[in-house]
């Protein structure tokens, strides 16, 4: 009977999913706050794309390899990893575990990570009958576009919009440029609108064409971290505490034996 009690798994889940900001090539941490009594810990990317990032007491896995750094050390109930060099693909839902008395934690962190860009729309000019707009966009992720806009519609080419993109590296400093000129014969009253997109994860404008930092933005790390443990109790658990209860109910029933 024991063994079949002591064979049923306990799994509380942390019933809030923090939401943290991290910025691409940059640094961020993961909050995870883990019991003294603590045997075993670990994180992984449970989403999109299920691997380890780090295993306490074992080596690097390959693509988190070198970029994690923990606080074990430093505090025995901080099991928060810090992520540096930020990658694209590093977007997504990790879970923090451990294992104390018997019994395994679970709590889940999103990492929303955004690229930095400095965005600079130049006035528009006219030449030949033509409405020209000028955007110019710099930042450290490749894939990435210039989406321009008007009324809040996505404007592509068609017969009366010339849209036409570049893209070149800076090798020295590792910066993409985009540049993107709009021009139309048709007489719009607003100016559209140049944006910046980028694939799968979020994009960050930091600063225009005078190269003045935008008021409001910065780096937002860590918001609310609150734990609130959500106690899951598994089916089979309920189950073996009711069969727990019967054997006890049944042992007070049988007359008292000592060995
Ligand atoms: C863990 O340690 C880091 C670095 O000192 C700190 O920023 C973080 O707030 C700590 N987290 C917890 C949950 O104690
Ligand atoms: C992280 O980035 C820094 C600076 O860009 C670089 O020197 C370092 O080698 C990178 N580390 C890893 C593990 O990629
Ligand atoms: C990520 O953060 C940006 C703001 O920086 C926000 O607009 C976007 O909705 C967030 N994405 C997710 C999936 O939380
Ligand atoms: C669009 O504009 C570019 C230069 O701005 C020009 O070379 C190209 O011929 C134009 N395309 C059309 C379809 O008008
Ligand atoms: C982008 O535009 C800037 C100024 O508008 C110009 O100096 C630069 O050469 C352009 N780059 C490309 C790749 O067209």
């Amino acid at each position: 009977m024991r063994t079949f009690l002591g064979a049923l798994m306990v799994l509380i889940v942390s019933g809030d999913e923090t939401t943290i900001q991290g910025v691409l090539d940059d640094s961020v941490l993961l909050p995870c706050t883990c019991s003294e009594s603590k045997k075993y810990f670990d994180w992984q990317m449970d989403e999109p794309k299920p691997m380890p990032v780090f295993i306490y007491n074992e080596n690097d896995s390959s693509r988190y390899k070198g970029r994690i750094k923990t606080f074990l050390s430093e505090n025995s109930t901080n099991c928060s990893i810090l992520l540096t060099n930020i990658t694209a693909e590093d977007q997504g839902k990790y879970s923090c575990r451990f294992k104390s008395e018997g019994v395994y934690y679970k709590s889940f962190v999103y990492l929303n990570v955004s690229a930095n860009y400095s965005v600079c729309q130049t006035n528009n000019s006219v030449s030949g009958g033509l409405k020209v707009f000028q955007c110019k966009v710099i930042g450290r992720y490749r894939e990435a576009w210039i989406q321009w806009t008007l009324h809040g519609q996505n404007l592509t080419n068609s017969k009366t919009i010339n849209i036409t993109n570049t893209t070149n590296t800076d090798a020295a400093t590792g910066l993409y440029s985009f540049n993107s000129s709009l021009s139309t014969e048709l007489n719009w009253n607003l100016t559209p609108m140049c944006e910046v997109k980028a694939k799968t994860i979020s994009t960050t404008f930091i600063s225009g064409c005078d190269g003045t930092k935008a008021a409001g933005t910065g780096n937002p790390q860590a918001d609310r971290m609150r734990h609130r443990w959500l106690t899951i109790l598994p089916v089979g658990l309920v189950l073996g505490l009711f069969l727990f209860l019967l054997y006890l109910s049944q042992l007070r029933s049988l007359p008292p034996t000592r060995n």
